[in-house]
């Protein structure tokens, strides 16, 4: 069977379709979105990407012949899932495997913000260390500090264990209401945005929660907080954040994802007082490469005409 995959992918996955005798395209990453398009047309099952955007009006160009998608991504918000179950595809993503991966990219811009890393590094390399002194670049201390977590999946949990560890107080709001398994306090969403001395993003992009974070948020937060988002860009009002980080409204902003990505607003990229990453919270060489393998198994699954064990959705 016709198997096409969006970009190349890391690790031997793939293998495992073409050891079977399936056909297996591989769009060139230069490609364009058309070609891709034209090429899934003929599939019967699709590995998509996140910048990959699967509206009903393009899955209604997808042929009948096909089975799955399968999202290589945990999040599935570029993908009309309502209209895949109404066309009887399947729609896989990849939890589990990427939750350490993205709970330590957590961390490390909870730490690059804290501890002012960014400016840091650009003093040194600037020529601009002209030896120790006792208020150079002060950051803030993570021991005894709120960590606000908005959102309380896997994800949120894994970040929760790290920040106690770093002798924070993990508290938390989630849509589902409190988590009997988790020692941490359950607040209101307000209270969370005022009491965080870090504020961490860790809910999926839906209605609900695009925009969720804007100026009249920002401007509840403490002075010295930091706000961190590894979930997707749209949760924030990216110009808001970027004019209350501007007017030293919050201490910092930590940010792995964006509204338009790939493009960064403008005003954000000249905020002194942000950490920008390119999207890489999931980003290692181990993590990558079971979010393939995850994504072939889904494929094999559901061209076996089983349910795919990952499956997002159900189509009987
Ligand atoms: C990354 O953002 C993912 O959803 O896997
Ligand atoms: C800093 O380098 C110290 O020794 O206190």
């Amino acid at each position: 069977m016709k198997i096409v995959v969006s970009r190349p992918l890391p690790g031997n996955a793939l293998d495992r379709l073409t050891g079977i005798g399936h056909d297996v395209k591989v769009m060139h990453p230069d490609r364009s979105n058309e070609e891709f398009l034209k090429a899934a047309a003929q599939a019967d099952a699709i590995v998509s990407m996140l910048s990959d955007q699967l509206k009903a009006e393009t899955i209604a160009r997808l042929g009948s012949k096909l089975k799955i998608i399968a999202n290589y991504a945990v999040g599935y918000n570029n993908i009309d899932v309502d209209e895949c179950s109404r066309r009887k595809i399947y729609v896989a993503n990849t939890p589990d495997v990427l939750t350490d991966a993205t709970a330590d990219t957590t961390m490390l811009l909870v730490l690059m913000c804290m501890r002012r890393a960014i400016e840091s590094v650009a003093l040194l390399r600037d020529g601009r260390f002209h030896g120790w002194r006792p208020d150079l670049l002060l950051g803030l201390d993570l021991k005894g500090k709120n960590l606000g977590i908005l959102g309380m999946g896997r994800i949120g949990e894994a970040v929760a264990r790290r920040a106690e560890a770093f002798g924070m107080n993990v508290l938390y709001h989630t849509r589902s209401g409190v988590k009997k398994h988790l020692p941490y306090p359950h607040v209101s969403f307000e209270t969370l945005v005022k009491e965080s001395d870090v504020l961490s993003l860790h809910c999926p992009l839906t209605s609900e929660t695009r925009h969720l974070i804007g100026k009249k948020e920002l401007a509840m937060m403490k002075k010295t907080a930091v706000i961190i988002n590894t979930a997707r860009g749209p949760v924030i009002n990216e110009l808001e954040l970027a004019q209350a980080l501007a007017a030293n409204k919050i201490f910092y902003a930590g940010c792995d994802v964006f509204e338009e990505e790939p493009i960064v607003n403008p005003e954000l990229l000249k905020c002194r007082n942000a950490v920008l990453l390119p999207h890489i919270g999931s980003g290692t060489v181990e993590t990558r490469n079971e979010m393939a393998e995850m994504t072939v198994n889904s494929i094999i699954q559901a061209l076996d005409g089983q349910k795919p064990e990952f499956a997002v959705n159900r189509i009987d």
